[in-house]
């Protein structure tokens, strides 16, 4: 099922040199603009309509070609708490007019997820047991790989299964290796040379040697649980696990046995209950969907593989869905209806690093990071992560990106002759328009919520807030006590700016809703510390919330907002002074 990626390994993408990054903390510097009728979204929506049909149209973009003859796909881009799209592009190539079961292509369209099926498995296993598990070796679930021998001071083979644990199998960092039987050359499988020609490009004959004929992706007989569990104690490991990541769709096999193991419920059961009962979704299923429903099978079903049963390795990348399910799942997994917001945000972090810069590998999320442009002042961007996952199985392509800063998403579903190239290109064409519109969105939010001056009520204490072209809301006049605060202790700052986090209280019964934010005091109006490299002063979640009064943070603020969203109080909690809006 990742098998196009033999066939993409060789594209060149144009290297990238790090841009300057804006000092703000990680995380979003505004709340998240959450009306989909915002200036920004509105617009962003017609660039995204033009730039897509300039793309179908062309076949051809600033992310490469794609195939607009044989390839259909369905794009959407979406935001937490609204049933509608922010966007929604469904492009029906002219070859594939006889590949919809129902004629057309809609958000209700089942395309099948290849490896994106990762995020669906480890959803179920987040719902059902959690991550509190993670460190427990993958041998107190899997009774086979326990009993599997082991070589004294042989860490060539076989694996040492005690030391891979559930965490390292749902985050690609068990060392185990990739496949069983999918993609092996000595097989008779989808995507690989006939065994014949392996000798003649320089493989050995395997006469006489055992070779299983079961498969996860060829023609032969499923392979069985313990065809599979003796192949991969057979097969060496390829790290020591938590060494670097090396993609496995083997773990999520693994993970679903120990699932089962762990819950006493079939897997497949679960699945069903987690999308069919608890969120309601109706195009999502663990295997083959029911022979009416609505779908996408290019061509013809051996060219599709859309019915081909994956098997004990389903959970890896071998399930349906569609780009309405996956937009109610990506928002339900950003609004944590399934699950505690704490174990939500646990889930959506890295867990190793990759060699690239930009990516980072979680359990089991793709990570991206992306600049987005944040201070016009001193033209530098900021980082923005989105937690994705792509698939590819048969003649289906598949991404999702969750996207925590802003509370958006992306799906590109694509099917047919060249469907990878669709979702890349489609996917990058709509992240460069609708980011950049959630940042401006957000900002426009800000500017109308904070601006303006607030004033005690009992002393000569006075803030002013507005938002320009940096990041957050920045505070240019503050006065405590009668004090010029910022000519004051403050003095050796330029620029000084808000940033919320999500805590947040309503308990009073003065309407309003507090929100935590946190003021970053910088230097030289915000510029980097270039000269070097490793500077702390270029990392400020070191400085926040290091300097108290009595206990209470000088950088903390509590910000009060009325039910139209408009700050009404601000609280320095160190001053312990309220400021009411007066202008
Ligand atoms: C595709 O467009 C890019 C610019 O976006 C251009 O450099 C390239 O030559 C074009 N390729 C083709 C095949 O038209
Ligand atoms: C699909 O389009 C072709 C021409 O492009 C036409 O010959 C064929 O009848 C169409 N098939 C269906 C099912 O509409
Ligand atoms: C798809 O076809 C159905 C039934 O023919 C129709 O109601 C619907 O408007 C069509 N949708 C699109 C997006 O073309
Ligand atoms: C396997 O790993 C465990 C945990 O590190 C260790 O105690 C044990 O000695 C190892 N076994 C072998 C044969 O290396
Ligand atoms: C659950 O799935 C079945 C079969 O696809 C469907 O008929 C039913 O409507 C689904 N339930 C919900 C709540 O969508
Ligand atoms: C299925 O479609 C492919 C690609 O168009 C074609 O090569 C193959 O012959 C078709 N197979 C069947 C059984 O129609
Ligand atoms: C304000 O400053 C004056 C003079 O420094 C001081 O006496 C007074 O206690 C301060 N009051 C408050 C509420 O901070
Ligand atoms: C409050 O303090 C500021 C700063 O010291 C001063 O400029 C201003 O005149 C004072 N206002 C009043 C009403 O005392």
């Amino acid at each position: 099922m990742i098998l196009l990626q033999l066939v993409f390994a060789v594209a060149a993408y144009a290297a990238f040199s790090l841009p300057k990054t804006d000092l703000a903390l990680l995380g979003p510097v505004y709340r998240a603009q959450l009306d989909p009728s915002a200036d920004a979204f509105v617009k962003a929506a017609t660039q995204a309509t033009e730039a897509v049909q300039k793309a179908v149209t062309s076949g051809n973009t600033s992310y490469g070609i794609l195939d607009t003859k044989g390839t259909s796909f369905s794009a959407s881009f979406f935001i937490v708490g609204s049933d509608d799209p922010l966007f929604e592009y469904h492009f029906e190539a002219p070859d594939l007019n006889g590949s919809y079961t129902k004629g057309n292509l809609t958000e209700n369209t089942v395309y099948r997820t290849g490896s994106l099926a990762k995020v669906l498995t480890m959803y179920v296993w987040m719902v059902d047991i959690g991550d509190s598990v993670f460190n427990d070796p993958i041998t107190k679930y899997i009774p086979e790989l326990a009993a599997a021998e082991l070589i004294p001071s042989n860490a060539l083979f076989p694996t040492n299964w005690s030391e891979v644990t559930v965490g390292a199998l749902a985050s690609h960092i068990s060392g185990i290796g990739n496949n069983f039987h999918t993609g092996d050359l000595a097989l008779t499988g989808y995507g690989t040379p006939p065994v014949a020609a392996d000798i003649l490009l320089g493989y050995p004959p395997l006469d006489g040697e055992n070779v299983p004929q079961c498969n996860f992706y060829g023609p032969q007989e499923s392979c069985t649980r313990q065809q599979l569990l003796n192949g991969i104690i057979e097969h060496p490991p390829v790290y020591p696990s938590y060494t670097t990541p090396v993609y496995s769709n083997l773990a999520f096999a693994i993970l679903a046995l120990a699932y089962e193991e762990i819950t006493k419920v079939p897997f497949d059961v679960s699945f069903s209950r987690v999308y069919n009962e608890s969120l309601g979704l109706s195009s999502t299923t663990a295997r083959y969907p029911p022979k009416d429903a609505d779908a996408i099978i290019p061509r013809n079903e051996s060219f599709s593989l859309f019915s081909y049963d994956l098997g004990l390795e389903a959970p890896a990348g071998g399930q349906y869905t569609s780009t309405k399910d996956l937009r109610k799942i990506a928002q339900s997994i950003l609004d944590s209806e399934l699950l505690p917001s704490y174990i939500t945000r646990r889930w959506l972090k890295p867990r190793s690093f990759t060699s690239q810069w930009n990516a980072a590998v979680g359990a089991p999320w793709e990570i991206y990071r992306k600049e987005i442009l944040a201070n016009t002042i001193i033209d530098a961007g900021r980082i923005v992560d989105t937690y994705s996952k792509s698939g590819d199985v048969g003649a289906y392509s598949t991404f999702i990106g969750l996207v925590p800063d802003y509370n958006i998403g992306v799906t590109v579903l694509a099917a047919g002759d060249a469907p990878q190239s669709s979702v890349y290109a489609i996917r990058d064409i709509l992240v460069d328009i609708y980011y950049p519109a959630a940042e401006a969105a957000a900002k426009e939010k800000a500017q109308r919520a904070f601006s303006g001056t607030f004033a005690a009520k009992d002393r000569n204490s006075s803030i002013t807030l507005t938002v320009d072209g940096g990041p957050g809301v920045t505070i240019t006049n503050w006065v405590s006590n009668g004090t010029d605060f910022l000519a004051g202790i403050l003095a050796p700052y330029s620029d000084f700016r808000l940033y919320p986090t999500e805590l947040s209280a309503s308990t009073g019964d003065d309407g309003l809703t507090y929100y935590l934010y946190h003021l970053n005091s910088l230097q030289q109006n915000g510029e980097p510390f270039t000269q070097d490299f490793w500077s702390p002063y270029n990392n400020e979640w070191i400085m926040v919330d290091a300097l108290d009064y009595n206990n209470l943070a000088t950088d903390a603020f509590t910000i009060g907002f009325d039910k139209q969203g408009v700050v009404q109080s601000v609280r320095c909690q160190a001053l312990r002074s309220d400021m009411y809006r007066s202008g």
